[in-house]
């Protein structure tokens, strides 16, 4: 029997979809073993200054039933603090004390990889506690809920820019949020059937992501009745040039967590594609024959950056996300009951409830390139020379596969 009798429910790090949906599951799975859940506000720096709280917010049935699983981000609130570098030698004994305080026993605290690294610290200092992965990226081990919702947005906002790049003939670039993996950038940019994806993890060439600009921008225009035509790519924020140096803007600064803020990928693929129109003697030959010719006005086609930055992880949470949400808040609660403090809860799949040593959990996930291969040879180009799909077959006998 487990003495269980009060969990505190922490979000923490980005926030994103599905994350009310965990909350709402951690607090009716866990009310109905007789266990109350509070909410600890505001991530890890809420949770470092419990201690001065009056009282807590007890999710109740009727507290619960105010939060909207389907709404992005969090009632919990959130904050990017790094327990480890609070100056304060009294950290987790401050921490322990606000926990007595409240008598809150244990822990579900839903996060990225920062967060998951502070679950590792805590339960080493005896903090019960169990990590349930969430963050838009998709660069822990397992699934992370946001992620389908990040994914969703992207595909839908790139899609919906076809309209105004094909009313004005132009070349658009949207950088999307990641980190330094580009999931979100290639799932979104698929599903939006974007004709170029580039991502960290493929060092670009830009003649070559130049080369397929102009055979497929420069085709469509010819072709169309109505000389119209765009061209989209998808560009992760993390994106590295042909020499591995990543292409941030320096003066965007650093988070909370110490973490650079990376902007400026999608400007960066902006000029070296402006570069190459305007030095391409071809180009005013296509604009002469499309009739889009202006002498001193209009000599190459526009190409412009759209950056939606938090547009794709706030608003509302993917029904995947909805469920993942609750299946993880509960398993959570049911990994707690058993002890498996410092774990991750990976998925809960028909009555098996899949989880994680959280220090594995959070070790970084790239895309794996050898799938890009796949979509090169549908036709999308990802700034190399397209490569052949090495496939291999495997049969599967009741084992997961991952969602995204
Ligand atoms: O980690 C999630 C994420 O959305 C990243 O993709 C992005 O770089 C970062 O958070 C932005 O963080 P913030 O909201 O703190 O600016």
């Amino acid at each position: 029997m487990s003495s269980i009798k009060r969990i505190g429910v922490i979000t923490s790090g980005g926030d994103c979809g599905g994350l009310n949906a965990v909350i709402k599951g951690v607090a009716r799975y866990a009310y109905s073993l007789g266990i109350e859940s509070v909410v600890i506000p505001n991530g890890y720096a809420g949770l470092y200054n419990l201690v001065d709280l009056d009282k807590v917010v007890s999710l109740n049935a009727e507290r619960v039933s105010k939060i909207e699983a389907s709404l992005a981000g969090s009632e919990a609130g959130h904050s990017r603090v790094k327990l480890s570098k609070i100056k304060d030698p009294n950290t987790y004994e401050r921490i322990k004390e606000g926990l007595r305080k409240f008598a809150i026993d244990a822990l579900v605290i839903s996060g990225g990889d920062d967060t998951g690294s502070v679950v590792v610290d805590l339960a080493s200092h005896g903090v019960p506690c169990i990590h349930v992965p969430k963050t838009m990226d998709l660069d822990l081990q397992p699934y992370s809920v946001g992620g389908d919702s990040a994914v969703n947005r992207i595909a839908t906002f790139a899609r919906d820019l076809k309209t105004t790049g094909l009313s004005h003939n132009r070349i658009l670039v949207i950088e999307v949020f990641g980190r330094y993996v580009g999931h979100t950038a290639l799932r979104g940019g698929v599903g939006a059937e974007a004709d170029c994806i580039l991502i960290p993890e493929i060092p670009v060439d830009f003649d070559v992501v130049y080369e397929h600009m102009k055979a497929t921008y420069f085709g469509r225009v010819m072709r169309s009745d109505v000389k119209a035509g765009t061209y989209i790519i998808v560009v992760a924020e993390g994106l590295k040039n042909a020499s591995g140096e990543m292409l941030y803007d320096e003066s965007a600064g650093v988070d909370a967590f110490g973490h650079k803020k990376l902007a400026g990928a999608g400007k960066y693929v902006r000029q070296q594609l402006e570069k190459r129109l305007k030095n391409d003697p071809e180009v005013i030959e296509f604009m002469k024959k499309t009739g889009m010719y202006a002498p001193g006005v209009y000599e190459i086609p526009e190409v412009r950056e759209v950056t939606p930055g938090h547009l794709v992880r706030c608003g509302g949470s993917s029904a995947f996300d909805v469920n993942f949400g609750y299946k993880a808040g509960a398993g959570a609660v049911l990994l707690l009951l058993e002890g498996k403090t410092g774990n991750t809860v990976v998925n809960v799949d028909g009555n098996k409830i899949y989880h994680m040593p959280t220090s594995e959990a959070i070790k970084r996930r790239e895309v794996d390139v050898k799938e890009v291969a796949l979509f090169e040879s549908l036709g999308i180009c990802f700034g190399r020379r397209p490569q052949r799909f090495e496939h291999e077959f495997s049969e599967v006998n009741g084992s997961i596969i991952r969602h995204l």
